[in-house]
């Protein structure tokens, strides 16, 4: 796995359980999983895992000795999806099997594609949405007398907030908590509030306890997890669209007498009882969204030196209009002053964005706007794509797909050079400077060096001395790469 800021880099990551909570009784087989994509994809495998092993399954890392492999899936862009279907051809092809095994598709591609997965080449016996896991005892017995089994039912309610994730592959140090799922903005460009339905946010006191739970497991430090955790809301159920717009607006703000605010639990509410948890536990956050980031949550990240000081705060364009298209909810100068108020209030927070570029009928000026917005963000990281067209989205039905495929991969490399450029200058600021690391594992390159992060998620190699995962360390910045800094 690759984990960069709060978010898995395209890259898979196999699964063994390391903290079953429960003991059950074996059925005597395993369970193999891959999960691909977002952070929530990752967090949704420790349910499933979770789930699993309440039947009896076992988890490991040997494809062969797996009677279920089952891959959860990603399907923001294109090329994410056409690297499954590869997967499923390699995992149908494995020569050296020639038992029975079910193979299954979760997640995101399975809510988008279940009729061709099951029909296209018969890679697949069994598709199950993201918010069908509880439902897989029934699909797996229905898989196993041999007929396909599909769940894809969304969900408006359901959070999983009961079930104890089985930590997948983890290092015991960081972990994922979700505290919403769905999405409610419905970017034009973007597939995810088709395939993981509507917002709902999770009761505060399920995941104030899962933390509880995972600081005592000896974790160090949890991501809270949502697709706009600014706009989590929390008030005993139903849904958020049958409150009064003007109440919510004022609960998010803070702005409600205390009688009436009673029964609101919003992000910046959520993550004080969190941050209260133990001093000793990190909290991150990720994803902040321009349109919903208010003062009040930036005040709580200030007031507690155990909320990391980092946002990630997507912008996706540099120009209003595109913006506007992109169906984003502010402007330029909107976003300017979500910037302003992190550096007002936070200052020398790190910072990092999500830049889509070449989207539908993007011009030459207005891609200069996203550079010049970079420039003046001076941001420390950002994942930069070339825009992809997802089926079913207000985009692909309303506006063609007409930037050169050449002219989106020219953009995108001015973007990656820009900020390439801008990382190792905020990079290079920080040497001399003193942080607080969280050691989370051996660094990849010498086994006589630590690696971790600071507050502001910068990566920090140190040198090992006696060190171990978990520690928090006083380092000086004595020098740095582009993507890294040297501690001592
Ligand atoms: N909820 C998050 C992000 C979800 S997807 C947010 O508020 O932004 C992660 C990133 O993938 C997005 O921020 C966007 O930059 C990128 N992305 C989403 N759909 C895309 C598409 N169709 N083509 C290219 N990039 C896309
Ligand atoms: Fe997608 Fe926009 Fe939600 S990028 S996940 S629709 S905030």
């Amino acid at each position: 796995m690759h984990l960069e800021g709060n978010k898995v880099i395209d890259e898979d990551r196999q699964g063994e359980a390391v903290m079953a909570e429960v003991p059950v009784i074996s059925n005597g087989k395993k369970m193999y999983l891959e999960s691909y994509g977002c952070a929530m994809n990752f967090s949704d495998s420790e349910i499933v895992a979770s789930i699993m092993v309440g039947m009896g399954y076992e988890t490991t890392k040997v494809i062969e000795e797996a009677s279920v492999i089952f891959l959860n899936t990603c399907s923001i862009r294109d090329n994410a999806e056409l690297r499954i279907w590869a997967r499923l051809r390699e995992i149908k092809k494995n020569k050296k099997r020639n038992d029975e095994f079910i193979v299954g598709v979760l997640g995101c591609m399975a809510e988008r594609l279940k009729d061709q997965l099951m029909e296209k080449e018969k890679l697949v016996d069994i598709v199950v949405g993201p918010d069908s896991y509880r439902d897989l005892p029934n699909l797996l017995a229905t898989a196993e007398s041999g007929q396909k089994a599909v769940n894809v039912l969304l969900s408006r309610e359901d959070t999983y907030a009961e079930i104890s994730p089985v930590r997948l592959g983890s290092n015991g140090i960081n972990g994922f908590i979700s505290i919403t799922r769905g999405c409610d903005n419905m970017c034009s460009f973007c597939v995810v509030p088709f395939t993981r339905g509507r917002e709902r946010s999770r009761d505060p006191e399920s995941i104030v306890n899962e933390a509880r739970q995972m600081f005592e497991a000896g974790y160090r430090e949890v991501t809270l997890l949502g697709q706009n955790v600014d706009s989590y809301l929390f008030w005993g159920g139903g849904q958020k669209k049958d409150l009064d717009p003007e109440v919510v607006k004022l609960a998010m703000d803070h702005k409600l007498p205390e009688a009436e605010q009673k029964g609101f639990t919003t992000f910046a509410d959520l993550m004080e009882r969190v941050a209260q948890v133990n001093k000793d536990l990190r909290i991150r956050f990720s994803t902040s969204n321009p349109r919903d980031m208010t003062d009040a949550v930036l005040y709580v990240i200030a007031k507690y030196d155990n909320i990391c000081k980092y946002v990630h705060l997507p912008v996706q364009s540099g120009n209003s209009r595109v913006l506007d298209k992109m169906n984003r909810g502010y402007t330029r100068e909107q976003y300017m002053d979500r910037i302003e108020a992190i550096r007002r209030i936070l200052p020398g927070a790190g910072l990092s964005t999500d830049i889509i570029t070449g989207f539908c009928s993007e011009t030459e000026e207005e891609h200069q706007e996203t550079l010049s917005l970079m420039e003046w963000s001076q941001f420390d990281y950002a994942y930069m794509f070339k825009y992809s067209e997802r089926p079913g989205t207000l985009a692909s039905r309303k506006y063609p797909d007409d930037i050169d495929e050449a002219v989106k991969s020219r953009r995108l490399s001015e973007i990656i050079e820009l900020q390439s450029r801008l990382s190792h200058e905020s990079n290079k600021k920080d040497i001399g400077k003193k942080s607080i690391v969280l050691v989370e594992n051996f660094s990849k390159r010498s086994k006589d060096h630590m690696s971790g992060r600071n507050s502001e998620n910068k990566v920090v190699i140190i040198p090992r001395n006696n060190h171990q995962p978990g520690d928090y360390v006083e380092v000086t910045i004595v020098d740095c790469t582009p993507a890294t800094l040297i501690g001592e």
